[in-house]
């Protein structure tokens, strides 16, 4: 593989490819977007990527995360764009920056600010002058900042190409001819910044010159460009997908990401990105959705904690190598078919992942809880917030997305006959919001969330009202806003009625509506304004009768760092819904209490014909996620804090820590190869089993078949690998003896203990 020299890079193409100093490349890219890990995480990330075989690292630009009120900037922590470019340049390879800055991504808003949206007249991704004016000015700070440190190719620095839009042309039906007048207009903006590399439009077939215009999905070997002096290039593909909360974990093979990378240089590709290579996590409210969970990990080639994902990792690098040493030939040479039979088929480990307990705690099971409710007085019983108006609100307008609660409030009165006032009588609310919780004169009435992707369904509970004066307070919680579509930014979130109370007296039905009342608006709750998550918070918690399954709870629990550097989760299961700190640091929303359906899942996953997102899933009829990804450098060596806040009521004995790494190894090789076995840095205790002959089953399960080696398999590779951190077998009869298989080939299957 080549690496990028340290004098100036001049990119271009020459219509066949993305050309670096005058030579045609054949450029492997992947996603690590940086506010999904820590800094602390990227040196580590990009020199894996590096070891995988890419060249480059792509990224989006993270709008509503850098400017969260307008003309106020964030580039601290996990924000900091120029330390991760910077990374990424040390590490030696190129990048690839997407400012957008629509981003998608599953990202909260698909990365607009809310306030953007709350500017008057405005219309998102259209020749809207408001929306224009804003998106200019983002996409030029970032150019600055980058041109300022150099880190632009025609400067000498890593980035060969910047990203304008983002997959418009999937969605520009709606807009009309504005929407074409838009993306001329995107064009020229971008190209006005003078980047001195070349700009990408992705899925955008009417790309204005001279803008690139790439593919995206899960297969691009069919892709041609709208202009045919353009390289063929592919954006996005897709290592795997995204999880919403009642979803399963979805599985996209090994052997189907390889084929689609294959052939996409067979037929003249000449730069793949994989989205994601590594997924990360969704901290703090990021998640966009509705629904997405706070996991990540997307079946990427490194798992969401960075550990690598085997045998995705291993066969791609594998894949990466034949590639590059290919670079000319596919690069320059003509398209002709040649069958190489069994002869390409790559060989790597696949590994399984174990989570060991807390050694660090005496007893890990065990936290010690402390808890306080979370206090909502002035809510239930005054019915009091911070803002009024005579009718219901999009929670996006009210809340500016500063939390995700917003409560809707109203008093009503009733006459002593009141001829509403009965026997049977509901609260009846058409909704919108993710998540609600229902309340009247202070007691709770009901919660409901959308099912089944329904994000607008009706509420309705039996509630007590009296004569005299009544308390609504309705708690409206997103989980994550609408990140993709045309106009999504209108899509509706919170309650946007009609509300009403239903009285059913014998012979009639009388319905009064509310959606006109007074409602009162207060964003957010006491416990975030109070900062109770803060491990110096000086409120008042107590450790006595610690109750459970009660909504609306704070439980707060020390606990000690586990020993060494393996990633640490803690596992939720047990808990309802809510959000989690360590040592005040947002480690994301958790909702293990979402179960996802039964259906759908596939024992056997066959990575023959086509891939879609409903292929190969897994975990049906379990916990959406029950791990949460707690960075080590949330950590400190003492005693360190978790807190929860727990919405809908949950029981906190079972919360624990745990680490996570790869626990067995395993090879599965026809003879006449050579398989190298490696524990990601640690070394080999054991093997578990081995068989030269016809052995069956899998990682795990593997079992002697009817013929089998003379020489014992396990001794051999126990001498081979046992303590070392990698080893490499040399498949042969030579070595493992000639066991008579009737004709067949024969194989070696091996677990490896770590
Ligand atoms: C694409 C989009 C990405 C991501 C992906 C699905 O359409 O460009 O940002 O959302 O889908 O993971």
């Amino acid at each position: 593989m080549k690496i990028r020299s340290s004098y100036a890079t001049i990119v271009s193409h020459d219509g066949r490819a993305i050309t670096i100093d005058g030579h045609r490349r054949v450029l492997l890219s992947g996603s690590i977007h940086y506010p999904r890990s820590t800094p602390e995480m990227w040196p580590d990330l990009i020199k894996k990527s590096k070891e995988g075989g890419l060249d480059a690292i792509e990224t989006y630009v993270f709008w509503n995360a850098h400017e969260p009120t307008r003309r106020q900037y964030d580039f601290s922590g996990k924000l900091d764009l120029i330390r991760f470019l910077k990374t990424i340049k040390d590490e030696g390879l190129y990048g690839v920056l997407r400012i957008g800055p629509y981003a998608c991504a599953e990202w909260n808003y698909g990365g607009f600010p809310v306030w953007l949206h709350n500017i008057p007249e405005m219309v998102f991704r259209t020749t809207n002058k408001a929306f224009m004016d804003e998106m200019q000015n983002f996409t030029t700070m970032i150019v600055d900042m980058v041109k300022k440190e150099k880190l632009f190719a025609s400067q000498g620095g890593p980035i060969i190409l910047a990203q304008i839009e983002n997959e418009y042309g999937n969605v520009m039906g709606p807009y009309g001819e504005a929407g074409k007048t838009y993306i001329k207009w995107c064009a020229n903006m971008a190209q006005a910044l003078n980047v001195g590399v070349p700009w990408i439009m992705c899925q955008q077939n009417d790309a204005p010159q001279p803008m690139l215009n790439t593919c995206n999905g899960f297969y691009c070997d069919n892709f041609k460009p709208n202009n045919p002096n353009t390289p063929k290039m592919w954006t996005e593909n897709w290592t795997g997908w995204f999880k919403q909360w009642g979803g399963k974990n979805p599985h996209r093979t090994t052997e189907d990401v390889a084929y689609s990378v294959a052939k996409f240089f067979q037929r003249g590709g000449t730069f793949n990105n994989y989205y994601m290579y590594h997924g990360g996590t969704n901290f703090d409210r990021t998640a966009g959705g509705p629904y997405i969970t706070t996991s990540y990990d997307y079946d990427a080639p490194l798992d969401e904690y960075g550990n690598l994902n085997q045998p995705k990792y291993g066969h791609l690098k594998k894949l990466h190598d034949v590639l590059h040493s290919m670079e000319k030939t596919l690069t320059y040479g003509n398209i002709s078919t040649i069958d190489f039979g069994k002869s390409a088929s790559i060989t790597t480990q696949t590994s399984m992942m174990v989570k060991k307990p807390n050694k660090a705690e005496d007893d890990p099971s065990t936290l010690k809880w402390s808890w306080r409710p979370e206090n909502m007085d002035d809510f239930l019983l005054k019915g009091k917030g911070e803002s009024t108006k005579t009718q219901l609100v999009d929670q996006k307008v009210v809340s500016n997305d500063q939390s995700d609660y917003l409560w809707y409030m109203t008093t009503v009165k009733f006459r002593k006959r009141d001829l509403v006032l009965g026997k049977n009588m509901t609260l009846r609310i058409n909704s919108t919001a993710h998540v609600l919780h229902a309340f009247v004169n202070g007691k709770h009435i009901g919660n409901q969330h959308a099912e089944n992707e329904k994000f607008h369904y009706v509420f309705e509970k039996d509630a007590k009202f009296k004569s005299g004066r009544n308390v609504i307070s309705l708690l409206s919680i997103t989980v994550g806003l609408q990140n993709y579509g045309s106009f999504f930014e209108s899509v509706p979130t919170g309650i946007t009625g009609p509300i009403s109370i239903i009285g059913r007296n014998s012979d009639e039905t009388i319905v009064k509506d509310l959606s006109a009342h007074k409602w009162s608006y207060k964003t957010g709750l006491n416990g975030f304004e109070n900062q109770l998550f803060r491990t110096e918070s000086p409120s008042k918690w107590s450790a006595e009768s610690v109750p459970l399954n009660r909504s609306m709870t704070w439980y707060k629990a020390t606990f000690k760092a586990p020993f060494g550097n393996d990633p640490v989760v803690v596992d939720l299961l047990g808990l309802g819904k809510g959000t989690a700190w360590v040592n005040g640091n947002n480690i994301g929303r958790y909702w293990p209490a979402f179960i996802s359906s039964g259906d759908g899942c596939s024992v056997k996953c066959n990575y023959r014909g086509a891939y879609h997102a409903e292929k190969c899933l897994t975990g049906c009829g379990e916990p959406t996620q029950r791990w949460y990804h707690v960075p080590r450098s949330f950590l400190n060596a003492g005693d360190n804090t978790l807190v929860l806040f727990e919405e809908m009521g949950g029981n906190p004995s079972l919360v624990n820590f745990q680490t996570t790494r790869v626990g067995s190894v395993c090879a599965n090789v026809y003879e006449k190869n050579v398989i190298e076995l490696s524990c990601d840095r640690k070394p080999i205790s054991a093997i578990k089993f081995a068989s030269f002959g016809n052995p069956d089953g899998n990682c795990g399960s593997f079992e002697k078949g009817t013929c089998e080696e003379i020489n014992n398999a396990v001794d051999i590779l126990t001498q081979e690998c046992v303590g070392k951190e990698k080893c490499s077998i040399d498949v042969s009869t030579e070595k493992f003896g000639a066991p008579d298989c009737g004709g067949a080939a024969r194989r070696l299957a091996v677990e490896a203990i770590c």
